[in-house]
C-alpha cells in the first residue's frame, strides 16, 4: 500500500466518521424545524377553528365551562392523536359533544379536525385566549348569584319551605349562571320564569334536567345533583311567581347584547359556505332548493331574533334543517351577522 494510498484511506475513513454523521444530524435538525413549522401553522388555523366553534362550551383557553370538561388537561395530551381525533370527528353519544366531521354531518373537514387535534396536543392556550378575545367571542362569564339571609327568610314564610330553600340553593350554584338569576334567561339559555315553563309536564323537565339537551349548553346533571336536588330546583322554577310576591328579591343580571363584529361576519360568511350554499346559493342568493335570503323584503321583515330561531329549529317539513343542535351559539350570532350584512348591499330580485 502506498503513503497516497494510505492518505486517501484515511480521507475516506474521516469522511465517513465525520462529515456523513454531520450531514445527518444537520439533516434531522431540518426535519425537526419543518415538523415544527408544521405544527405552528396547524395550531396558528386550530385557533381559529377552536375560537368560532368550541370555546362556547370548553371556554377561551380550554378551562371548560360548567360541567363541560376543560381542554386544557396532561390527559388530552397525553392521549394517542388517534383516540383524539376520533373524539372530534365522532363526537361523544348521548352528551353534547356533537360530532364534526362532514361525514358524520358537522361543519369540518378532516383536515381541520387534525389541525384542532394538533392544538390539544401541542397547546398555546394563552394565545387561543388572546386570539379569542380579538375575536370578540369570549363567552360571557358565568354571572355569580348569592343566597342572602334575607332570601331565605322570604322563603321561609311559604309552604314546603325546605325544599324552596333547597332548589333556591341548587339553582344559585349550578343554573343561575345560564339562566339568569331572576330565571329571565341570558344570551346563552332561555327564560325558565315563564308561563309557558310551567305549563309543561314534570316529567318532561326533570328528563330535560336529567339527561340535558343534545347539542345544546344544557348539560346533563343526572351525575352531577341528587334526583332529590333536581326536584327541589324545578319545584323552585315551577313557583317562581308566588315566590316572587314573597318578597324575595333576585339580583339584577345584565343581558349582553348581539353584536355583530367584522371577524363574525367572515365567520359567518365561511360557516355559510359550507353549510348552506348547496340550498341557499352563493351568497344566499338562492337556488331551485332554497329562497334567497340575499333580499330586501326578507331582511327588511325579519329580525335578528327570527333569522336565528329559523337556523337553529329549522322549518318543519320543509327541506331546511335545524341547526339548533349541530352549531355553537356562536355560529349561529355568525351565520345572522352574515346574512345581516347582506343588507347593505342587497337588490331587489327575484326569487328563483
Ligand atoms: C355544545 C357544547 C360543546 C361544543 C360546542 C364542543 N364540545 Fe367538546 N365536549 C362537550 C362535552 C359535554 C364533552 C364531554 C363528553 C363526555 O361526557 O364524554 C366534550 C368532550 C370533548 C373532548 C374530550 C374531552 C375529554 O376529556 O375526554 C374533546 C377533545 C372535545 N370535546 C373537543 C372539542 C372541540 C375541538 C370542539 C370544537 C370543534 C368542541 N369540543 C366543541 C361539549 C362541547
Ligand atoms: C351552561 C348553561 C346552562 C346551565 C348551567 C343550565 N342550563 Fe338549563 N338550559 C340551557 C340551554 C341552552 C337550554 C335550552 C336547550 C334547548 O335548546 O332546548 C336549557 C334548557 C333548560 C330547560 C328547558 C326549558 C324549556 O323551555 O324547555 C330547563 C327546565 C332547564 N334548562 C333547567 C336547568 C336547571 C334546573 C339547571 C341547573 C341545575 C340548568 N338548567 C343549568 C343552558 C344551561
Ligand atoms: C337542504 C337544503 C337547505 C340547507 C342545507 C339550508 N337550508 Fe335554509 N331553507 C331551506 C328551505 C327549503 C327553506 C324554505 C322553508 C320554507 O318553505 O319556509 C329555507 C329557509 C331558510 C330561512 C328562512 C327564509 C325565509 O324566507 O323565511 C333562513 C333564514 C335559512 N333557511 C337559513 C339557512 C342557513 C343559515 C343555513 C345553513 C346553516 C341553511 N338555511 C341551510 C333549505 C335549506
Amino acid at each position: 500500500m502506498t503513503l497516497s494510498m494510505k492518505i486517501t484511506g484515511f480521507v475516506a475513513t474521516l469522511v465517513i466518521l465525520i462529515i456523513i454523521p454531520v450531514y445527518f444530524l444537520q439533516e434531522s435538525g431540518n426535519q425537526a424545524a419543518i415538523q415544527q413549522a408544521y405544527i405552528d401553522r396547524s395550531v396558528e388555523n386550530a385557533t381559529d377553528l377552536y375560537a368560532e366553534n368550541c370555546v362556547v362550551c370548553h371556554g377561551a383557553s380550554g378551562e371548560g365551562i360548567s360541567t363541560i370538561p376543560a381542554l386544557d388537561t396532561e390527559a388530552l395530551r397525553t392521549m394517542p392523536e388517534e383516540t383524539l381525533y376520533k373524539i372530534i370527528s365522532r363526537g361523544v353519544d348521548g352528551t353534547q359533544m356533537a360530532a364534526w366531521d362532514l361525514e358524520e354531518g358537522g361543519i369540518l373537514t378532516r383536515a381541520q379536525i387534525q389541525e384542532l387535534t394538533t392544538l390539544i396536543l401541542n397547546p398555546s392556550w394563552k394565545q387561543v385566549e388572546l386570539r379569542v378575545a380579538d375575536l370578540g367571542l369570549t363567552p360571557p362569564t358565568p354571572a355569580e348569584m348569592e343566597v342572602t339571609n334575607e332570601m331565605v327568610s322570604a322563603l321561609q314564610t311559604l309552604e314546603g319551605s325546605e325544599d324552596l330553600i333547597l332548589g333556591l340553593t341548587v339553582y344559585a350554584e349550578n343554573c343561575a349562571a345560564c339562566h339568569a338569576a331572576n330565571g329571565e334567561g341570558t344570551s346563552i339559555a332561555p327564560a325558565l320564569n315563564t308561563e309557558e315553563v310551567r305549563q309543561k309536564a314534570l316529567d318532561d323537565l326533570i328528563a330535560i334536567v336529567q339527561n340535558g339537551v343534545s347539542g345544546t349548553l344544557m348539560a346533563s346533571w343526572k351525575d352531577i345533583l341528587t334526583p332529590e336536588k333536581i326536584d327541589a330546583s324545578l319545584t323552585f322554577i315551577l313557583r317562581w311567581p308566588e315566590i316572587e310576591n314573597s318578597g324575595v328579591e333576585f339580583p339584577e343580571i345584565e343581558v349582553p347584547v348581539f353584536e355583530s363584529t367584522p371577524e363574525m361576519i367572515a365567520a359567518g360568511d365561511r360557516l355559510f359556505h359550507i353549510a348552506c350554499k348547496s340550498c341557499h346559493g352563493t351568497d344566499a342568493y338562492g337556488t331551485p332548493m332554497a329562497p334567497s335570503l340575499n333580499n330586501p323584503t326578507f331582511l327588511g321583515e325579519t329580525p335578528d331574533a327570527a333569522i336565528y330561531q329559523i337556523i337553529a329549529g329549522g322549518v318543519p317539513d320543509t327541506l331546511m334543517p335545524a341547526w339548533g343542535a349541530r352549531l355553537s351559539e356562536q355560529d349561529l350570532n355568525s351565520l345572522v351577522a352574515f346574512i345581516r350584512s347582506l343588507e347593505e348591499n342587497t337588490q331587489p330580485i327575484l326569487q328563483p
